[in-house]
């Protein structure tokens, strides 16, 4: 029996990777899943995309979401999965996390980059919900996204978790 039930899987991507990563945990854990959508949408050229995205975040913007979770109280393992950009946490994820208040949840992040990592987003995480436990994180590179190994990981990351 598992210890926690009704996770829900949080993300973010812009060009695939973590939405990949993010449906594979989802089916692995049985999980409902939300995609993080901002009103405004990316520029869809890669160079534009990386000049707004740290304008944004100089600015300490908030980009308004488009979608909405009803009913996050069901919820007691939020997932949350984001591209590492410049050294941060995107945004919309900012967004996300001033909308909900996920006390007393347990939040496994997992983040794609191209060799970052989480940087200092575990940290940001924390001190967003600090009366959330926020357990060990999944780190993936971008090239090895679709790499058998990738399975792996997830799958002894969420054993290791203990809650399923
Ligand atoms: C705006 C932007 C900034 C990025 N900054 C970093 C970075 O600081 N470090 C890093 O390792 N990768 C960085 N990347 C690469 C992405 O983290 C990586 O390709 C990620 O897997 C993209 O995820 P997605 O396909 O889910 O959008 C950046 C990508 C973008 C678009």
């Amino acid at each position: 029996m598992p210890l926690l039930s009704d996770p829900l899987v949080v993300y973010f991507s812009r060009s695939g990777n973590t939405e990949s990563v993010a449906e594979r945990i989802a089916e692995r854990v049985d999980a409902d899943v939300f995609e993080i959508e901002t009103v405004q949408e990316y520029p869809e050229n890669y160079d534009e995309l990386l000049d707004y995205a740290r304008n944004e975040q100089r600015s300490a913007a908030r980009p308004e979401l488009s979608e909405h979770i009803d009913d996050i109280e069901r919820y007691d393992v939020i997932f949350l999965g984001y591209p590492n950009w410049w050294g941060d946490m995107p945004m919309p994820l900012y967004s996300f996390l001033d909308e909900y208040d996920l006390s007393d949840k347990t939040i496994m992040p997992f983040v794609t980059s191209g060799g970052s990592g989480f940087s200092r987003t575990i940290r940001s995480i924390e001190s967003e919900e600090p009366e959330a436990t926020v357990l060990d994180g999944l780190s993936i590179r971008d090239r090895r996204v679709h790499d058998s190994s990738t399975d792996r990981a997830i799958e002894e990351w969420i054993e290791d978790s203990g809650l399923f």
